[in-house]
């Protein structure tokens, strides 16, 4: 029978030799040191504390022991793994402060600064419209005039060769202003822009004047009292009905695409002689077959705007010699432009404001 193994030298144990003890704590205590993080500092305390690590075997080794040889032996194991549970402790409270301070930092929320929630807001289609027509005259060597909304009566018409009693001043269904002896229209076309160019400069005159202009008419879905018009003036040496001509076909194929050219038909303006209609190619049928275009009905045609030779009255009223110079002028309606060329089906959506519409047709700022 053998007795109990009161001879028996633990440190004869491999695993729990001091030198093996101390290699293995001192082991830990390096690779708990260079953890970085917490995730590092979690891998180490497996490979360190955990069952397998080397400090866990030496531990279950103790129980092997005889009694006598267990006591030395579990001091020295239980300091090793005690000065590791405490390392562990002590970097695990430094990384987790680390790790809240940087996301403190990285979480930072300047309630100070300027937000971005206002929707960008559109440019209007009317504008970008104007701007697009005016562009094509300026790329001709045109200059962009504007006049006010509220303007003198004068102007709007007797300038226009549209006298007092001139029975076309009916014609145009007038917003006259209070008190009636100021003489104040809200102007009811953009022609009294040309007057005003006429009366500040001497020709050569090329411009080109997009506005607002105001009338009496209903509010329905091809009327409204208030709409815009662009004029355009030129009054040079020798100018005729043909540099006319070639300007609005110009103006037409830059609008609506080649081969959309103009006609026109004879008409009456007090300010022009002779004066025509004008009218536009269908830019759906483009004229050819236009039985079944329900855009311009069966005509192949689309009414566009007015047009003549400057009436030399209208000259001689701004202060430029008709036997020297001579001009002609436009006006179209800007919103039945554009209309036409978005297949807009309702004057009155480019009226009311709605932020869907101007979106869909203006430019972001
Ligand atoms: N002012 C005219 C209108 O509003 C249009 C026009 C302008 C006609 C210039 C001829 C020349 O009806």
């Amino acid at each position: 029978m053998s007795g109990p193994n009161t001879d028996f030298d633990p440190v004869e144990v491999a695993a729990l030799k001091p030198e093996e003890v101390e290699a293995a704590r001192d082991a830990a205590l390096a690779a708990i040191a260079g953890a970085a993080d917490l995730d590092a500092l979690k891998k180490v305390r497996i490979e360190h504390t955990g069952d397998r690590s080397p400090l866990a075997l030496a531990n279950r080794e103790i129980g092997a022991l005889p009694p006598a040889a267990r006591k030395e032996a579990g001091q020295r194991v239980g300091q090793a793994r005690g000065a590791v549970q405490q390392a562990l402790a002590a970097r695990q409270a430094e990384l987790q402060a680390e790790h809240e301070q940087r996301m403190l930092a990285e979480e930072t929320v300047d309630v100070t600064l300027p937000t971005d929630r206002l929707p960008t807001g559109a440019r209007h289609p009317v504008t970008t419209g104007s701007e697009l027509i005016a562009d094509i005259f300026v790329a001709m060597g045109w200059e962009v005039a504007e006049g006010p909304v509220l303007e003198a009566e004068w102007l709007n018409f007797d300038a226009l060769n549209l006298g007092p009693d001139h029975p076309a001043r009916t014609m145009q269904d007038t917003f006259w202003t209070d008190p009636a002896e100021d003489h104040l229209v809200l102007r009811t076309h953009t022609s009294p822009v040309q007057a005003r160019t006429m009366l500040a400069q001497q020709p050569p005159i090329y411009v080109v004047c997009p506005g607002r202009v105001f009338r009496t008419d209903e509010y329905d879905a091809t009327h409204s009292p208030v709409f815009h018009q662009v004029e355009g003036l030129a009054v040079d040496k020798g100018i005729s009905m043909a540099h006319l001509k070639g300007t609005l076909d110009h103006f037409a194929a830059s609008m609506f695409g080649e081969g959309i050219n103009t006609r026109f038909r004879p008409s009456y303006f007090p300010f022009t002689e002779p004066s025509a209609e004008v009218d536009l190619v269908c830019f759906v049928c483009r004229g050819v077959d236009p039985d079944d275009c329900r855009t311009c009905r069966g005509e192949g045609w689309i009414e566009w705007g007015g047009c003549g030779v400057v009436n030399p009255r209208v000259l001689r009223a701004c202060g430029i010699d008709p036997d020297t110079y001579s001009g002609f002028a436009f006006g179209m309606g800007i919103d039945r432009t554009l209309m036409f060329r978005h297949g807009i089906e309702d004057l009155r959506a480019l009226f009311e404001g709605d932020v869907r519409f101007t979106a869909a047709f203006g430019a972001e700022l």
